[in-house]
């Protein structure tokens, strides 16, 4: 398939990292210690609460302490607006047509729906983001236009619902060649500001499953995925571009052992599915880490849904920030370790951010550019030929009276002519490209249309369409092969075939 994305150029970015420590709370403060010591805005060290090896280590000389440097360190006494300082910048990328996902990372009750999603006097990152998001567009001096949509999803043991229905029913993944992984049905609703997402967002989180454990009171049993997308038409007369930014911001589930949440039946299963989900997150973070250090590593998106929604932001087109939240208590140390584990491997992950620029028009300013290129070419050849003529000419006077010389002009016209046929056929590859382009959108649609209805003669005839559209898409792709192979034969090749003769004149 040819790529159908702007040629934007990529640049290479590394996931950014940031620890956020909470403060103990009421309960904790009366039967835990602090194992943890923010040394600055980078650096944090955790010590081993386990007393009895203290005699050990001193004679040892061994240090108990387990020191990590990330990108940015918060500790119990930030806020979320703190945090929220040091992300702010790849969050604004958004309406620059670039992809973001922040999500955090962290054990059950080390606070990551606190941070994600916050209180009314410490709003989290989603509601900070989307302030910043409203506030840019509201104070661009451009005068482009902005559409700003939302959808609010949840993983919940393995199983998509869609936040902002009222009773959503089991969504699915689908692998979509131009999109990526895109879930079928989701919802998404155009908003004109903030307050309006703070609207759909509360209303989602009424209906997130959340559930009372020993670890945490309101612990998250479902990963959230809130999904903002700005659609910016740029009225630039040169560039007149559509751009799409996409900022997720997930809340992730809480894993905990069975034994400390006191949990069992349902609530067990819950926790054996968020942990299946949230070790293949794991796994992939592993796999990714190795992957930047020793070459090509087999990456498990595909054991969770969370993994591939997750795809984009852990290796595709995403600017991605990484919050691992962590509790200070010494109980925890072991997930307390275990977070910053992954957190420190997390620094090595890359994605390849680049704008996504819209198809229409990008069509349009790639044809523009393309033509230009062709005619630079076409100038070039015809000052290369009238040399060669020239030359010849001297030496048809010099050798040959009769200074035939006709056969250059054929040349001359043949090589224009085949520009010419060159620029008609990328015209018919980039009309192929949008038609496909259309059906595969009006696939997409059938395809939900016909999970949702169930009336028999309706399905059918959407059936009989959907096949008409596969049948369109398959002869386009074909014709497409065909002109790609033309337009990837050498421009010049006539050019040589006449100069090898001209050389031995
Ligand atoms: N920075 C903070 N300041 C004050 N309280 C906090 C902070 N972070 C977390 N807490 C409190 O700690 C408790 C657990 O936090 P939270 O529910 O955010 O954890 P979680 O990581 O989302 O847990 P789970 O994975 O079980 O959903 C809550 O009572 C929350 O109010
Ligand atoms: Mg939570």
């Amino acid at each position: 398939m040819p790529s159908i994305r702007a040629p934007a150029s990529k640049k290479t970015a590394t996931l950014l990292v940031a620890v956020k420590c909470r403060p103990l709370t009421e309960a904790e403060r009366r039967r835990n210690r602090n194992i943890i010591q923010v040394i600055d805005d980078k650096n944090v060290v955790v010590l081993d609460p386990d007393l009895s090896k203290d005699y050990l280590d001193r004679i040892q000389n061994r240090t108990k302490e387990k020191r990590y440097c990330f990108d940015h360190v918060f500790g119990h006494a930030c806020t979320n607006s703190d945090v929220y300082k040091g992300v702010r910048s790849t969050i604004a990328g958004v309406i620059q047509g670039l992809n973001a996902t922040v999500f955090a990372y962290g054990s059950t009750g080390s606070g990551k729906t606190y941070t994600m999603v916050g209180t009314q006097n410490d709003p989290g990152l989603m509601v900070l983001s989307l302030n910043t998001i409203f506030e840019l567009i509201k104070n661009d001096r451009s005068s482009d236009n902005f559409e700003v949509s939302c959808s609010y999803l949840e993983v919940y043991n393995e199983v998509i619902y869609d936040l902002l229905e009222k009773s959503s029913g089991h969504l699915e993944l689908r692998e979509d060649p131009e999109h990526g992984i895109v879930v079928a049905g989701l919802r998404s609703i155009k908003v004109q500001s903030a307050d309006r997402i703070l609207e759909l967002l509360n209303l989602g989180n009424s209906r997130r499953k959340t559930e009372s454990t020993e670890a945490n009171a309101t612990s998250s049993r479902s990963h959230a995925v809130l999904e903002i997308n700005v659609k910016r038409k740029q009225k630039n007369q040169n560039r007149n571009q559509i751009l799409r930014g996409k900022l997720a911001l997930v809340d992730l589930a809480g894993s905990e052992r069975a034994s400390e949440t006191n949990s069992g039946g349902q609530k067990l299963r819950d926790g054996a599915n968020i942990n299946r989900s949230l070790l293949a997150l794991a796994n992939c973070i592993n796999a990714l880490g190795k992957h930047q250090k020793k070459g090509l590593a087999y990456v498990p998106y595909r054991n969770s849904k969370l993994t591939r929604i997750l795809k984009d932001g852990l290796s595709g087109n995403s600017q991605t920030v990484m919050i691992a939240t962590i509790s200070p208590a010494d109980d925890q140390y072991h997930h307390t370790v275990n977070t910053l584990k992954y957190a420190d491997r997390a620094k090595e992950i890359k994605t390849h951010v680049h704008k996504n620029i819209g198809i229409i028009d990008l069509h349009v300013a790639d044809y523009q550019k393309m033509i230009d290129n062709l005619q630079v070419e076409v100038c070039r050849l015809r000052k290369e030929l009238a040399e060669k003529e020239s030359h010849v000419n001297v030496q048809s006077v010099e050798k040959n009276s009769d200074g035939e010389i006709s056969w250059l002009n054929t040349l001359s016209q043949e090589t224009s002519e085949n520009v010419q046929e060159r620029i008609n056929l990328q015209k018919a590859l980039f009309e192929l490209e949008e038609t496909n382009l259309r059906n595969r959108t009006e696939l997409q649609h059938l395809d939900d249309a016909i999970i949702k209805d169930k009336d028999d003669a309706i399905a059918l005839v959407l059936k009989s369409r959907r096949q008409l559209i596969l049948d369109n898409i398959r002869d386009n792709e074909e014709t497409g092969t065909v002109y790609r192979k033309v337009l990837e034969s050498p421009l010049l090749v006539c050019f040589h075939i006449f100069v090898a003769p001209m050389n031995e004149y």
